[in-house]
């Protein structure tokens, strides 16, 4: 990958039914990234820990789709896009029609005068010749919607509220374009009753602890008006906020970067969570955590796994993977975030990673994961192609199965 650049939440090109695809034989992802800075006055450490005040959506090509041999492509959105300082996470999907116009959501985000966080989209073209993948457009950014206080928590009920993420697909069931979010469950922070109802089936002496209430967690849902899709318009009137679909009040104040996976007829809905945002003396991993429904897009959705986890970070390093994302066919992309630095003297000393992770694959069966090969590092797949090149072939080379 590229040495002048930090990156971290990753995802491919992809099409609205959430198939991964190249591009005139090309593969393509985006990156959150930050250019790597002088670091005279500052850690690399620091560096990393600040990188959301810096995060921009750039992006990679690559013939093979493997991790040595991605090409760094720059920004692709131009900064005329930004309607505030940060771009954080979203997904990258490609139009269905002849004029290679392709659609970026994400989030549009500023920490100052107050927390603001709207998911947004911004639309362009992707172009391609031998010698590698550009884009024009992405001038310009539409607000899709924002948290209202009724299905998600705003900024005046939650000072800390998530509003991101924005994963955007046709649900084969109805036809429809829908987004899936992270959110936060509405009502003044810290202003809930948590009991079993929330917490869920917990064994004796492992019952509802302190600081529960402040766990608010939400995985939201809007749906796109009929023919809004086609139209190109994801203005704010096009779009209906819904009922979250999963909450994880008392539990977790944290589903980040949804997106679902329509298989077997049934639904995965993955989201990766974190250690720290666990509430109320629960514990989990880092990680993607799972849910699964055989009554369609609205649940009711089952833990996958019985407790949720589908990839969760060895306890020697807890922190060294994050930001999941589970492919139609199962293959799992994520970056390395801090592992232990086995040089340092300081035990809780840590390198950054920056860069992305092998990819893995889960097998899914019914309510159950379970992993089946490993693969290379930043390695993608593609189910599809535009506008008809076939899908490369690939063998793991770590298997497992
Ligand atoms: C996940 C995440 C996303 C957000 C981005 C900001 O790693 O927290 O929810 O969009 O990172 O860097």
């Amino acid at each position: 990958m590229d040495e002048s650049v930090m990156i971290w939440d990753t995802g491919a090109l992809r099409n609205i039914h959430g198939e991964t695809v190249t591009f005139k034989g090309w593969h393509v992802i985006w990156s959150l990234a930050v250019d790597k800075i002088d670091l005279t006055n500052a850690s690399i450490v620091e560096e990393w820990d600040t990188r959301n005040n810096r995060a921009y959506i750039g992006f990679w090509f690559s013939k093979t789709g493997n991790g040595a041999d991605w090409q760094w492509g720059g920004r692709l959105l131009q900064t005329s896009a930004d309607l505030r300082p940060h771009e954080w996470s979203g997904s990258l999907v490609m139009r269905e029609d002849t004029a290679n116009c392709v659609d970026m959501f994400y989030t549009s985000e500023a920490d100052a005068p107050v927390n603001q966080s709207v998911p947004s989209v911004s639309t362009g073209h992707i172009f391609a010749d031998e010698t590698g993948v550009w884009f024009e457009g992405f001038s310009t950014s539409t607000e899709m919607f924002s948290a209202d206080g009724i299905h998600e928590a705003n900024s005046d009920e939650d000072e800390y509220f998530d509003f991101r993420d924005p994963h955007v697909f046709m649900n084969p069931e109805d036809g429809r374009v829908y987004a899936v979010y992270e959110g936060n469950v509405p009502g003044m922070r810290g202003d809930f009753t948590i009991g079993s109802k929330e917490q869920g089936l917990i064994p004796p002496g492992f019952e509802v602890g302190a600081g529960a209430e402040y766990g608010a967690a939400a995985i939201g849902i809007a749906v796109l008006d009929d023919g809004a899709y086609e139209a190109g318009d994801f203005s704010k009137s096009r779009w209906t906020q819904l009922e979250p679909l999963v909450t994880a009040l008392g539990v977790n104040d944290q589903t980040e970067r949804p997106h679902v996976v329509f298989r077997d007829g049934r639904v995965y809905l993955f989201t990766i969570s974190h250690a720290s945002t666990y509430s109320g003396g629960l514990v989990g991993p880092d990680g993607v955590y799972g849910f699964v429904s055989d009554d369609g897009l609205f649940g009711p959705y089952r833990p996958l796994n019985s407790s949720g986890l589908v990839l969760g970070n060895n306890q020697t390093q807890p922190l060294a993977t994050y930001s999941h994302f589970v492919d139609p066919e199962g293959y799992v992309q994520s970056f390395i975030n801090y592992i232990p630095d086995p040089t340092a003297a300081d035990p809780s000393a840590y390198r950054i990673g920056a860069t992305l992770a092998p990819t893995v694959r889960i097998a899914l069966e019914g309510d159950r994961t379970f992993l089946s090969d490993v693969w290379n590092y930043g390695e993608i797949f593609a189910q599809g192609a535009w506008p008809v090149d076939p899908a490369p072939d690939k063998r793991p080379i770590v298997s497992e199965s």
